[in-house]
């Protein structure tokens, strides 16, 4: 009887585990149609029909150029998802070109879906990522954090608040993957701060323990 219980809560949780990523493809590629007039909801996107598949299809030359880095936060994602890369659909990954100009910053965000491995290609960066909630109230989250340089690779865990800041005085260039054809992403400032509409400032001056008027400053640059 114990032995059946376990060998169940092993089944389950073996399937909920493979549940957790993006669902395993059923043939060799499916690209991607996009069909913007397409009503029928499916989880990922339809496939182009094989025989028109051709190896265009898997290539992608969308990370030549540098992006745009004349922002406040100084920094560009150029991505490399499903829907700009059709060839990804159901294989489960993706990948982003960050270009960032001196001290720019690619600030703190999350990607709902997908764990990130970031390569450095060019310059220094300081990377990092903060646990989540610990169950004791009176221990922090933990921040693990490096420098990193070219050539260095650092990971960052499926869901978790990361960021990446150039600490030198010329451009630096990464390249990271992730684990999602459709990674996703919440940039926590934008997504609290600026927000449409805002949320109600109550909720963000007990949140963060400061005045409405410094809700207002910060919301004001979003
Ligand atoms: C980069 O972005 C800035 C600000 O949006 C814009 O003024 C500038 O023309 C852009 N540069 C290029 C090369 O597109």
């Amino acid at each position: 009887m114990a032995v059946r219980f376990l060998i169940s809560v092993l089944i389950i949780s073996l399937v909920s585990f493979t549940h957790a990523y993006d669902p395993d493809p059923l043939q060799d590629f499916c690209v991607a149609v996009n069909d913007a007039e397409a009503k029928v909801f499916v989880n990922g996107k339809i496939c182009k029909d094989p025989n028109m598949v051709s190896a265009d299809d898997f290539l992608f030359r969308g990370l030549k150029m540098p992006g745009n880095t004349s922002n406040p936060v100084g920094s560009r994602v150029t991505f490399a998802t499903v829907d700009q890369f059709p060839g990804l659909n159901t294989l489960g990954i993706s990948l982003v070109r960050i270009d960032y100009a001196p001290y720019g910053l690619n600030a703190p965000h999350v990607h709902p879906r997908a764990a990130e491995i970031l390569t450095v290609v060019e310059g220094t960066l300081y990377a990092g990522f903060v646990t989540t909630n610990p169950i004791d109230p009176n221990v922090k989250n933990k921040l693990f954090a490096k420098t990193l340089y070219p050539g260095d690779v650092f990971v960052f865990p499926k869901g978790l608040i990361h960021f990446q800041l150039n600490l030198g005085k010329n451009n630096a260039l990464a390249f990271a993957s992730l684990s999602s054809q459709n990674p996703g992403v919440i940039t926590i400032a934008n997504a609290v701060f600026g927000s449409n509409p805002p949320i109600n400032i109550d909720v963000l001056t007990k949140a963060f323990q400061v005045d409405a008027n410094v809700i207002k400053y910060i919301q004001g640059k979003f």
